[in-house]
């Protein structure tokens, strides 16, 4: 493949998204008048032409998510060395569901999350897979916990179960867990909310009266999640505290860290997940800090048996099994048909080493840190408490909706708003770009001064 060449395109078109708007005005109107006048597909058309129209389609009509003052929800930049995996992998279609079809495939995904695996101090028998998302490893991990805590939950189903199960987890915890209850039957019910504390992190108190109450009232609780990195504010859950809670009353304890997860690497911020090498299962998104292109989930469990009892599948139309210690991932996981997700994290990985990562993460990091206290010293009011990039902050008497119309319409940054513990909107900044500067992030605070 000519690398160089992919680089100059994708170089060349980061400086025209860095040097362009960042928020569309389009109607969903003028995008379908659009299609419809060209593309009915009755004659073909040179891929060229197509080509030129779609990019300036992807240019003109999109929240640009790599531009340097996107300051949004987790999506990143994405590195050189993802951008080639992934084209290359789209050239040669590996099918991961079977080891035997996709051998080196299969392996390189094995040995990268064997490195992460080893990071957030998990054992050597993990089980681990790349998922489409954050949700999806979500998914798999309460499918896992079930299928250990209730061994009829598999053949039977939840009818069969004597007492309902039921999670625990705070309002800030991401919203996937209110649809996999409802996919999975449990129900929505079946979520329990904890409350918080003054920085939104679960309160443990709160957490042991809620299982123990459940418990007299006939439930059957069985999982516990942890978040560390909240999608509102960044909130760390006290990982050691829930951990031995959940050991002591044997709950599965999942940890959420599909954005604050790539923190494990960094010597300055790992310390603030301590207590995530206790965890039954892990989720943690390669498409958010890590900085390759969606969709790249892992799913982390350190039950291997749960998580081959929970995927099982015997078919004869399917490869046999290879021998030896490899296993086939579609009898390990949700997902059947496997796009090899892995090589975007793998090939970035390898480019930059780790030590090229840790200055990534670290740098984003420092970016919060200069955001927050520019922000501050504008004399905005912060109103969230993490060490991870990602800022809430709000004034007496702001209309947030109409703060980020200007914004947008000034094209100044990408920033959203959140109610925090369901409180009134504040706003919410998080870096999510590696290429975002101090200068970005000070001219920002400058022009958000003008507009209130
Ligand atoms: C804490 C957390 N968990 C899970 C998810 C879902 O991840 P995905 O969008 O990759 O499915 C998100 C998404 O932002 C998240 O912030």
């Amino acid at each position: 493949m000519p690398f160089d060449e992919l680089r100059s395109v994708v170089e060349k078109l980061e400086s025209d998204i860095a040097s362009g708007p960042i928020v569309p005005t389009v109607t969903p109107h003028e995008i379908r008048g659009y299609l419809a006048s060209r593309y009915d597909f009755t004659k073909p058309l040179a891929l060229d032409e197509v080509g030129a129209d779609i990019e300036w389609m992807l240019r003109t009509w999109q929240v640009h998510v790599t531009h340097p003052r996107y300051f949004g929800l987790f999506n990143p930049s994405a590195t050189l060395a993802s951008v080639v995996a992934d084209t290359l992998v789209a050239m040669y279609n590996p099918q991961l569901a079977a080891w035997r079809t996709s051998p080196a495939a299969n392996e390189i995904e094995r040995h990268t999350l064997a490195w992460l695996t080893g990071k957030f101090g998990l054992p050597a028998e993990t089980i681990a897979t790349f998922t489409s998302g954050g949700a999806e490893a979500n998914l798999s991990a309460v499918i896992a916990a079930l299928t250990r805590a209730f061994p009829d939950y598999g053949e039977g189903g939840l009818r069969r179960l004597a007492a309902s199960p039921t999670i625990y987890l705070t309002g800030e915890a991401h919203h996937s867990f209110n649809k996999i209850a409802h996919m999975t039957g449990l129900g929505r019910r079946a979520i329990r909310t904890v409350a918080t504390d003054g920085h939104l992190k679960m309160d443990l108190g709160d957490l042991a009266r809620r299982v123990a109450e459940d418990r007299r009232g006939g439930l059957a609780p069985f999982m516990v999640v942890g978040t560390a990195g909240t999608t509102a504010a960044g909130a760390i859950d006290p990982l050691p505290d829930l951990a031995r809670f959940c050991r002591a009353e044997e709950l599965w304890f999942h940890v959420d860290a599909a954005w604050g997860g790539a923190a494990i690497i960094s010597p300055r911020l790992r310390g603030h997940l301590a207590g995530i090498d206790a965890a039954d299962s892990i989720t943690c998104d390669a498409h958010k800090w890590f900085s390759v292109p969606m969709g790249a989930g892992m799913f982390f469990c350190r039950h291997p048996e749960a998580v081959r009892e929970a995927f099982h599948a015997e078919t004869s139309y399917m490869p046999a099994k290879t021998a030896g210690a490899v296993f086939d991932p579609y009898t390990t996981s949700v997902q059947w048909s496997r796009r090899f997700i892995g090589l975007k994290l793998f090939l970035a990985l390898a480019q930059h080493g780790e030590s090229g990562y840790i200055e990534m993460i670290e740098h984003q990091a420092r970016m919060g840190d200069v955001l927050r206290e520019a922000l501050k010293g504008a004399g905005w009011r912060v109103v969230n408490t993490t060490p991870l990039p990602l800022v809430c902050f709000t004034r007496d008497g702001l209309d947030t909706a109409k703060f980020l119309a200007a914004l947008y319409q000034r094209q100044i940054a990408w920033m959203s708003e959140v109610r925090l513990g369901g409180g009134a909107p504040v706003l919410r900044a998080c870096i999510t770009s590696f290429r975002t500067t101090e200068s970005d992030i000070q001219w920002v605070v400058r022009e958000m001064s003008r507009l209130t």
